[in-house]
């Protein structure tokens, strides 16, 4: 039978670095307060769009399968921050790689948008619809923050990740899965102002409402039971026990939340990965880039069990069982670099202290 298993894995973080001790000259905030409260000590700010983003991460998950651009069937984005409305960033993608073959969709559940297209990317391979699936997470959120707004200022970054979704002979794959989402809840995390249901007269006089807007201790609330329950019965339903949990590959939103997703699962801190205080949270990318970081670390072995979960904007939330492969080394490696740039945050942040406020010493 035809499996689905991840074969290529990557990721892109553009160089440029906003740290805690930048953040205390634009919000009323410190260090201390959000390391204890976050676990974030800097995040990436990119000087490219979503697309440039997922196309380098893209081009380093094809090169670590060891696959041309014209073997992939299907280019899925999972991002809430495309570069337009028309077309897609997965379209984008799909022309700066060369996938000549390949259909190209963007996929927005937001934190939980690359659990999501996974899933349905391992299904349509496991079912036959494709062969092959390259599918991103990229975000380049940092666009949609109010930096006089403490509240989000401190929690998000830039950056992609990838992976490879390929047919194969080998067991392994995708075991269990859950996607969820409560609608009636849409407004403790939202954007209200950046699609079409906005009246453009009232964006004019009040651009934050294209900024993201938190409720951040209900969101905090719902995120701890999403992502503990979602993990536990996808761990059951895979008929495992949780002490077969390798490793946990959680959305790095807080470290909080991490540890009581992990508490849950009642599984050993050393099992659990985390890498929130380098680039806070990317949205839809924190789990390939964490996948992508975990395997360089070799803390992924030839048939891992993996644990992945995720809540983000929507509610939405998803899980995995995942069993991982035996090829954990990849075949190859890409020269794909984005573009160079000076690295100059505040130069980089202007145009959101123009439009939304604030800025160094306001
Ligand atoms: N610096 C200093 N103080 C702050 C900051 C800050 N950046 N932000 C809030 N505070 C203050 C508050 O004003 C409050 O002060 P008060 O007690 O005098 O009123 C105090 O700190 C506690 O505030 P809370 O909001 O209750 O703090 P909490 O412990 O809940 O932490 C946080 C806030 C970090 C936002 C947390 O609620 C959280 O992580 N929530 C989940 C956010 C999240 O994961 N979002 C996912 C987005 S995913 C997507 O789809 C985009």
């Amino acid at each position: 039978m035809t499996n689905s298993l991840i074969t290529g894995w990557g990721k892109c973080l553009p160089p440029t670095v906003l740290t805690n001790h930048d953040l205390e000259s634009l919000v009323d905030t410190n260090d201390e307060w959000i390391t204890a409260r976050t676990g974030i000590k800097e995040r990436r700010i990119s000087h490219v769009g979503t697309a440039d983003l997922a196309t380098v991460a893209g081009k380093r998950a094809l090169a670590a399968a060891g696959l041309p651009p014209a073997d992939v069937d299907l280019v899925s984005v999972a991002t809430c921050t495309p570069d337009m409305l028309l077309p897609s960033a997965a379209s984008l993608v799909q022309d700066a790689l060369g996938a000549t073959n390949a259909g190209a969709v963007d996929q927005n559940a937001a934190c939980s948008g690359f659990l999501y297209s996974l899933i349905m990317a391992s299904g349509m391979v496991d079912g036959g619809v494709i062969d092959t699936a390259l599918v991103i997470g990229s975000e380049r959120l940092t666009y949609l923050i109010d930096f006089t707004d403490r509240g989000t200022a401190v929690l998000f970054g830039d950056g992609a990740g990838a992976v490879v979704v390929q047919a194969t002979d080998e067991p392994g794959g995708l075991k269990a899965s859950e996607l969820g989402s409560d609608g009636a809840v849409a407004d403790i995390l939202w954007a209200p102002g950046s699609g079409t249901g906005v009246n453009r007269m009232e964006l004019e006089k009040d651009h934050r409402l294209q900024a993201i807007a938190m409720n951040g201790p209900e969101v905090f609330k719902r995120a701890v039971t999403a992502m503990g329950h979602s993990s536990t019965r996808v761990v059951k339903e895979a008929g495992w026990a949780l002490e077969d949990v390798d490793l946990l590959i959680p959305h790095q939103a807080n470290v909080r939340i991490i540890d009581a997703t992990a508490r849950r699962l009642k599984l050993d801190p050393a099992k659990v990965f985390v890498n929130i205080e380098s680039y806070g949270n990317t949205s839809a990318a924190t789990i390939p880039i964490a996948l992508t970081e975990a395997l360089e670390a070799r803390r992924v072995k030839p048939g891992a069990k993996i644990v992945f979960a995720a809540f983000g904007a929507g509610l939405s939330w998803a899980a995995a069982a995942y069993e991982f492969g035996s090829r954990t080394e990849p075949l190859g490696e890409s020269d794909a670099e984005l573009p160079p740039t000076d690295g100059d945050v505040m130069r980089l942040l202007a145009d959101n202290f123009a439009y939304y406020g604030g800025g160094p010493g306001s």
